[in-house]
């Protein structure tokens, strides 16, 4: 059983004894590395007779596997004895090249020679990290953020500081304020981490016009930009939105990704960073991994090579909407009143508030018996607030199984409501993001 002393869990047996002798030799910044609370209820999330709402898994049926296994095969029969040795720290000439046709479709022009390719973005976030950050170094992030990168900063001993978001994403002068105030405590801000683009969670885009203005602040205050972008070309109203980065080559670090496009389990990612850093970011690479995989980099190439790759995307988009419209819907025609959500015009997710005094973690075991899942908004913040919220992904389930979701999930949610009536009142209020939970450890 684990049980928390002193700040930090342990792993200890029925008489206490701690089972793990490792214990007193692991470095303190694995103390910010936990296990959600909610990985085992997932386990039972993912057995088919429970609708998940939770994952964010991209849909892969429409690739065309066969021609993939042909390509998978002609690579190793021509290639092979390159595709299945060592390579380069930064990545394979040619796929960088092509990346820097792919960004050049959100406004980019950038050189091979800045691109960096990474095991899916997540490395690209890891080793962005590592290079800047020290203990207690602060990072600014929108409230919610990434789930992925809030346990990549905790892991670095970062400090996450929220700053606001509303329906044109994160807003410039909450920004200012975060600023002001992280500086006026005396702490040092390194990184201002955004996903500009159909935010995981919150399913929101950053508006046109507040990319200058935030890429501004954030060079006037000495702040470099992570602009996370895995779901950019994943837009449902044949829009393609100006990265930041397009504006600003020397303060912002540009993370993308062929795991929404493509396939995750490829894991190709990259990053396209300001010459110097670059550099740095190709020593952390070949530390971290040597180099990324050269047969996945080839496989990735060839796909753009000789695939209708953007064909594919459109394909993508078209699943992903008609599951967006069928989950909107389902909320529109079910949701009990008081509850409010997002409307994404892309990506994979809507993120939904329900009325107060209800807690989405201490909901989310009586969900998974009612046979559907999602994810407790506290998850995607590093400070406990989100306890009201909730991420729910249309990308996975048909948009049968969507409704049915929705449906199962509005009859957990109407008897909490009927519970809270006869039993007390509403909680105190909290952010205008999110309530704060009293148990911020339960994601
Ligand atoms: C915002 C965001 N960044 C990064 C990642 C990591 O993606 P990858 O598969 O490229 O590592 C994800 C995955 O869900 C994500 O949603």
């Amino acid at each position: 059983m684990a049980v928390r002393q002193g700040g930090k869990w342990k792993v200890m047996d029925m008489t206490g004894n701690s089972l793990d002798h490792h214990l007193q030799r692991y470095a303190q910044r694995t103390s910010g590395m936990r296990a959600s609370a909610i990985r085992a209820l997932f386990s039972v999330a993912n057995r088919p007779e429970v609708v998940s709402l939770a994952g964010g898994m991209p849909f892969l049926n429409s690739l065309p596997l066969e021609s993939l296994a042909a390509e998978a095969a002609s690579l190793i029969n021509e290639d092979g004895l390159v595709a299945l040795q060592y390579g380069s720290g930064q990545g394979i000439g040619e796929l960088r090249e092509q990346i820097c046709q792919v960004m050049a479709l959100e406004g980019i022009q950038a050189h091979p020679d800045d691109v960096v390719v990474t095991v899916g973005s997540q490395m690209a976030l890891d080793l962005s990290t590592r290079i800047f950050i020290d203990p207690g170094d602060v990072i600014l992030a929108e409230a919610p953020s990434y789930v992925g990168a809030l346990s990549t900063f905790s892991s670095y001993q970062a400090d996450v500081v929220h700053v606001s978001m509303d329906d044109a994403g994160l807003v410039p002068e909450a920004l200012e304020a975060a600023i002001e105030a992280v500086r006026a405590s005396g702490r040092r801000i390194k990184l201002l981490y955004t996903i500009p683009n159909y935010h995981n969670p919150a399913g929101v885009t950053l508006s046109a016009e507040r990319r200058p203005r935030i890429a501004e602040i954030c060079r006037e205050a000495g702040i470099t930009i992570l602009e996370d972008n895995p779901y950019g070309l994943l837009g449902f109203d044949n829009k393609i939105h100006r990265a930041i980065r397009a504006d600003d080559a020397d303060n912002v670090i540009y993370l993308g990704s062929f795991s929404k496009t493509f396939a995750p389990g490829l894991r190709v990612g990259w990053v396209l960073a300001p010459h110097a850093v670059r550099e740095k970011l190709v020593l952390a690479n070949e530390s971290a991994t040597l180099n990324p995989p050269v047969f996945n980099q080839l496989m990735v190439s060839r796909y753009l090579h000789n695939f209708d790759w953007q064909g594919q995307i459109k394909a993508y988009q078209q699943t992903y909407a008609e599951r967006r419209d069928a989950m909107l819907q389902a909320l529109q025609t079910l949701m009990p009143p008081g509850t409010t959500w997002t409307t994404p015009t892309g990506g994979f997710y809507v993120w939904v508030t329900l009325p107060e005094g209800l807690d989405t973690a201490a909901m989310l075991p009586r969900a998974v018996t009612a046979r559907v899942a999602y994810v407790p908004g506290n998850a995607f913040y590093a400070d406990g607030f989100g306890s009201r919220q909730m991420r729910l992904s249309f990308c996975y389930p048909t948009p049968e199984r969507i409704v049915e979701g929705v449906h199962r999930l509005a009859a957990v949610i109407d008897s909490e409501l009927e519970i809270l009536q006869t039993f007390g009142g509403p909680r105190p209020h909290g952010a205008i993001t999110g309530e704060r939970s009293p148990s911020p450890d339960t994601a």
